[in-house]
């Protein structure tokens, strides 16, 4: 029997639902808007209510969005940890007001209204006033254990000190980063060359799930608790009665909190609230509208994945309408075919957007995008701008559908669509968008870091068919490079020289630069120190991979692939046979590892070394560097004018050395 239109439809929308949340919960990089998210999300929801024979219960709209990762060791809540339904529309929340006043037999219902902080859920456990344990969401009946990453956030009291501490209770909120720390960490990576976070929550996220608890403590955190789990004994009757205990215990809440009664004032909380938020240091989307007495709450129970007791109404992202002046296809370094919308130049969020992502044919077929169209244009967070809809009233009697091509725009191979993915491919490793796509990432900044020999070099390089892969770039020669448009002489032996010492690299730039799949900077880096030459990666195996911190199975079979692929091969042994030469990472000789297991942290100014040069220093003797005073700091190695961290290391009782004290200890 073949599939009706109905079946194909839920069956794209599961698998599409599927995919992003992944991509949301589990990796911190979505792809689309929560607003188009939720939208793919509700047409699927639709589809199972009006055909409920193809409901079922394996479908993502029966679940609570997992993010359990690798690494941690999971930990059973002991009440499930639920999402919420959320609305973007008016009448649909004064319908479940009245849905509540109908379970309940009640009319003018107290609710409480609070800020939706949008960042990661977080499980805190106290037991016997003492904090014991911080859990994500995970899959909602079970998370990951972070207790480890969250004792960085100082907001968290470590004990609960006052009336009424219960046995045992659990406390949920919301960790996120503030902007300001978000704009830090961003300048420090521009800085070094590295990628820019994409939005504030992603980098909250990513930082929860981390296992580099250095890097964690680099990275300040926030957090606001708003939701009470599991408790014994009752600690309160109502939700605003919660929110004063929390205060009490010296928890950060949010903002405001409005106790309203009935649908009119509830909805006049939540306008208000619109207003309000932009001041908040936390990021919101929305307002969280909460039966106020718990026995209430009780009465209406819940669904497999929310209460029928609260809502979020979701605050709309800032919307531009625009014209389609055309679509093109950009191909990427990997072959993936992305739609971009060219726009007639709008202002959006205080920027001028003249293109947005398409995503990928789906999307628009879904969409029905066509050139000329009058489009609306979205832009959510720090999230590339995206086409949401198409005005169809405007449309142009004369349009079209839009033809999504079969052939790579770039080199005309036939595109295929790999098992599981959405996106269509060029296979062709010859393709000159790749090929360039694979040198410029090789030579940017944040792999071989070869100057001279950016975008435009390389596209000239590429178009006079000088270099056609990474091995290429060590056979150029200051005759052809001299000839290029808007080189001399200088420019050319310049470069000549830069390619030649990029041969020395440390070892991780070789390894980002290469392109292996999922392996960025941090992960080249975690492979340079466990393998400490390009042959011993190469010859590792898949158990042997995800024995390094860091490395899942998943990257440690694309690691395992790229270096069994013969083109791959070739490309490498040339690159060798033409004298690369990468630096190990220095490992310390035996006894000299007098740092071993000690974490220091560098603050101040120091007499006589830059603090980059204290940092190799320690290093090389087994020492560990983290960027900020904790319990776990051994020592606080401290300069002229040091500030907050020489006071932190004091109240630690933190042994604070001079530069003196460390080459003492050195000898
Ligand atoms: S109450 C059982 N209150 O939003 C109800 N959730 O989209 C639990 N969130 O899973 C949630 N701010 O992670 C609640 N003031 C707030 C919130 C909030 C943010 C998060 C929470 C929830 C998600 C649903």
């Amino acid at each position: 029997m073949s599939e009706s239109p109905e079946q194909k439809r839920v069956a794209f929308l599961r698998s599409e639902v599927a995919r992003h949340d992944e991509r949301y919960h589990r990796n911190s990089d979505p792809e689309i808007t929560d607003q188009e998210y939720d939208a793919l999300k509700r047409e699927l929801e639709d589809l199972e209510k009006s055909h409920p024979e193809l409901a079922s219960p394996d479908s993502p709209t029966q679940r609570v969005g997992d993010d359990l990762v690798d690494g941690f060791e999971s930990y059973a809540h002991r009440l499930a940890m639920l999402s919420l339904d959320n609305t973007y529309s008016k009448d649909e929340f004064f319908a479940f007001v009245e849905r509540v006043e109908k379970g309940l037999e009640l009319e003018g219902v107290e609710f409480v209204v609070e800020p939706k902080i949008d960042g990661v859920a977080v499980s805190v456990t106290y037991e016997k006033g003492k904090l014991v344990r911080a859990v994500t969401r995970g899959n909602g009946t079970e998370g990951d254990d972070i207790t480890a990453n969250a004792l960085f956030i100082e907001e968290i009291p470590r004990e609960l000190i006052g009336d009424g501490v219960p046995d045992v209770v659990e406390i949920r909120g919301e960790i996120y980063m503030r902007n300001d720390e978000f704009d830090r960490i961003n300048a420090e990576r521009n800085a070094a060359g590295l990628e820019e976070f994409k939005n504030p929550r992603n980098l909250a996220a990513g930082t929860v799930k981390m296992l580099d608890r250095e890097e964690v403590a680099k990275r300040r955190l926030n957090i606001v608790l708003y939701g009470l789990g599991f408790c014994e004994p009752d600690i309160a009757a109502t939700q605003s009665e919660f929110h004063q205990r929390l205060r009490s215990w010296k928890f950060p809440i949010g903002k405001r909190h409005w106790k309203v009664t009935g649908a009119q004032d509830a909805w006049n909380a939540i306008e208000e609230l619109d207003t309000l938020r932009e001041r908040f240091e936390y990021p919101t989307d929305g307002a969280v509208v909460k039966v106020n007495r718990l026995d209430h709450q009780d009465l209406l129970g819940k669904t497999s994945k929310a209460p029928r007791w609260a809502i979020a109404f979701k605050y709309a992202a800032e919307q531009s309408e625009t014209v389609l002046e055309g679509i093109t296809i950009q191909v990427g370094r990997t072959g993936v075919l992305t739609p971009v919308a060219e726009l007639k130049p709008t202002q959006l969020a205080g920027t001028t957007v003249s293109r947005a992502t398409l995503h990928n044919q789906e999307e628009m077929e879904r969409k029905d995008v066509r050139v000329g169209d009058s489009v609306i244009v979205e832009k959510a967070g720090e999230i590339i701008p995206a086409v949401v809809r198409v005005v169809l009233e405007k449309r142009l009697a004369a349009s079209e559908p839009y033809a999504f091509p079969s052939s790579c725009p770039e080199c005309g191979t036939e595109v295929v669509k790999l098992e599981g993915e959405v996106a269509w491919r060029c296979l062709n490793p010859d393709c000159p968008a790749q090929v360039r796509g694979r040198l410029e990432h090789f030579a940017s900044r944040q792999c071989m870091d070869i100057e001279g020999l950016g975008v435009a070099v390389v596209d000239q390089l590429v178009d006079r068919s000088l270099v056609s892969n990474l091995s290429d770039i060590y056979r150029l020669t200051f005759e052809q490079l001299v000839d290029l448009e808007k080189f001399a002489e200088k420019s050319a032996s310049n470069l000549v020289a830069a390619i030649e010492q990029s041969k020395r690299n440390d070892l991780w730039r070789l390894l980002h630069g290469l392109g292996i799949p999922q392996v960025g900077a941090a992960a080249a880096k975690d492979l340079a120190k466990a393998f400490g030459s390009l042959e011993s990666l190469r010859a590792a195996d898949v158990e042997r991979l995800v024995e390094v911190d860091g490395i899942g199975e998943k990257t440690a079979q694309g690691i395992v692939d790229f270096f069994e692929n013969e083109t791959n091969v070739a490309v490498i042994d040339t690159l060798f046979a033409l004298g690369m030469e990468p630096t190990a990472p220095e490992s310390v000789a035996e006894g000299e590892a007098i740092f071993d297991g000690m974490t220091f942290v560098i603050t101040g100014t120091l007499p006589s070394m830059k603090r980059d040069e204290a940092k190799a220093l320690i290093e090389s003797k087994g020492g560990k560097v983290a960027g900020s005073v904790s319990k776990k700091t051994t020592f606080l190695l401290a300069g002229e004018s040091a500030g907050s961290k020489l006071t932190k290391a004091d109240s630690l009782g933190v042994e604070v050395l001079s530069e003196a004290d460390l080459l003492e200890r050195i000898g």
